[in-house]
């Protein structure tokens, strides 16, 4: 059976009784009688992995954070509920379904790492997600699990980088969501700022915590976890690692919530066992491709370049896909048929990824700019020669010097479609494609009645992230730079 329901009921829970009812509570039942260390110990021995798309270990981030605690100020809870990969669903598909086992993982983790407050950083456009959220907080609350760990839900902006990390914890700390440069774990949300003349620390620019690393700060880290990471930990510490693995491969254990879209005759999300091949995933879930046509290339969110058709035996885990030269991600796959136009795909993720660069690196904004024209007049027929040369430099240079990782993804997809499609770009500079717009590449609104709704309004954001008519030139670093209480962010 490919479907699988551990974090994915096949109906939504109404509330805490049904989730109790449900075997649902246990993990915390257990996680207040043992140390501390033993919750991050069942953790290590299951091998879960980060659901937010980088895959790392759980186990091992907790532990250092424990590890790394302040003497001074507690540590901070971040679940991260951002979700903004286009083609993925599945956090607020969880959120919607089950909020309760997040709020359980998540109370498990402040036990696990001694967290005083819980931040879930969801988006101020999850309204559905957000209230889904708030109602199973204030049940839990009243039904006294919370006692000595404080219970935020923090409702974010819409912008892709949000979701990066450490731009989450600014944007938690009152300033927009530009990342900082990666330590090697978090400190924040509480800002220490050590030298008073720094001029940084008043502006709006990522803070100055930056070197937060081994020993020196008195600021405490933060644990940031994705949604679905949380809502797999109370059932591995209800039930135990050598359950949590009974499923899935050795390297990526347990399932993963997958979200299908593009040419398949329905779009979803659905769990399934780590391990599934990518085509199985795409049938069960999608459906197949519509109108008898067939599978040309599927693209795993816009982190990484297309998987092609012959590669769709590929099994679903973070080794399976890394050994072909793609990644897991968020498990979100856009699939395209072979009336797609892949130009025009990777033409839309370009302009997507230079819209939401935050222009705090300057080849990542600039080279990403000017790689959006040029794929745009690419797909449209009228790019020359010169032109591919010049989108070949610009894609060995855009991630120059990047601080996060949103640079070297529009390298990832380019360079893909440069090197497995390169006779579909030539169609297009030769004048034997017809010209076409770039396909919209955006975040999903929602997925109603089998079909994803993509962020229509993503056409009209400009690269200094306003709605206005016209470009400012601005990009968002400087656009916001000087501010430290950001205005809101448009809508
Ligand atoms: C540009 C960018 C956007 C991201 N967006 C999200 C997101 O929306 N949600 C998420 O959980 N992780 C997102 N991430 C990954 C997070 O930075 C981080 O790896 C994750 O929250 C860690 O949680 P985990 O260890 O549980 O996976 C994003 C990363 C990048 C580079
Ligand atoms: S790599 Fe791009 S998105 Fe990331 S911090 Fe630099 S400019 Fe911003």
């Amino acid at each position: 059976m490919t479907i699988v329901h551990r974090v994915l009921y096949p109906h939504a829970i109404a509330d805490l009784d049904e989730y109790l009812a449900r075997g649902g509570g246990k993990g915390l039942e257990v996680a207040r009688k043992v140390e501390p260390l033993a919750l991050i110990e069942e953790l290590e021995a299951s091998g879960l992995r980060g659901r937010g798309g980088a895959g790392f270990p759980t186990g091992t981030k907790w532990r250092t954070v424990v590890e790394n605690a302040s003497p001074a100020r507690p540590t901070t809870v971040v679940v991260n509920g951002a979700e903004g990969e286009p083609g993925t669903f599945k956090d607020r598909t969880i959120l919607r379904n089950d909020p309760y086992q997040v709020v359980e993982g998540a109370l498990i983790a402040a036990r696990a790492v001694a967290g005083a407050s819980v931040i879930f950083a969801l988006k101020r456009s999850f309204a559905e997600e957000v209230a889904r959220l708030k109602q199973a907080i204030d049940e839990v609350v009243a039904a006294g699990w919370a006692q000595d760990v404080a219970l935020e839900v923090f409702e974010g902006p819409n912008e892709y980088l949000y979701g990066e990390e450490t731009a989450l914890l600014e944007t938690l700390d009152g300033r927009y969501p530009f990342p900082r440069i990666a330590p090697p774990f978090r400190r924040g949300v509480v800002e220490v700022v050590e030298d008073a003349s720094d001029a940084r620390s008043g502006s709006g620019l990522a803070a100055h915590v930056e070197m937060a690393g081994e020993g020196g700060s008195a600021a405490p880290p933060t644990l940031a976890n994705n949604v679905e990471t949380l809502a797999n930990v109370p059932r591995i510490i209800a039930r135990g690692a050598d359950w949590f693995r009974t499923v899935g491969t050795e390297k990526s254990p347990g399932t993963i919530v997958c979200t299908v879209t593009g040419s398949t005759q329905r779009h979803g999300v659905a769990e399934v066992q780590m391990g599934t091949p990518l085509r199985e995933v795409i049938e069960e879930i999608g459906g197949g491709v519509a109108g008898g046509r067939r599978i040309r290339a599927v693209l795993p969110g816009t982190a990484q370049g297309f998987i092609p058709e012959n590669l769709l035996d590929t099994p679903v885990s973070y080794e399976g896909l890394a050994a072909i030269g793609s990644g897991l991600g968020s498990a979100g796959f856009i699939v395209y048929d072979d009336a797609d136009d892949l130009t025009a795909v990777a033409a839309g993720v370009s302009r997507f990824l230079a819209v939401e660069s935050c222009g705090q690196c300057t080849p990542c904004k600039q080279d990403g700019l000017q790689l959006a024209e040029l794929m745009d007049k690419v797909c449209h027929s009228n790019a020359v020669e010169h032109d591919l040369e010049t989108i070949r430099k610009r894609v060995s240079t855009v991630a120059d010097g990047a601080r996060c990782y949103l640079a070297t993804q529009h390298h990832n997809v380019l360079a893909s479609l440069l090197d497995q499609y390169a006779e579909d770009v030539e169609a297009h500079l030769s004048g034997t494609a017809e010209g076409v717009d770039a396909e919209l590449i955006a975040e999903l609104v929602d997925i109603d009645a089998d079909r994803a709704i993509w962020d229509e309004r993503h056409r009209e954001k400009q690269p200094d992230w306003s709605y206005d008519e016209e470009y400012s030139g601005k990009v968002p670093a400087e656009r916001f730079g000087e501010h430290r209480a950001p205005e809101a962010l448009e809508e």
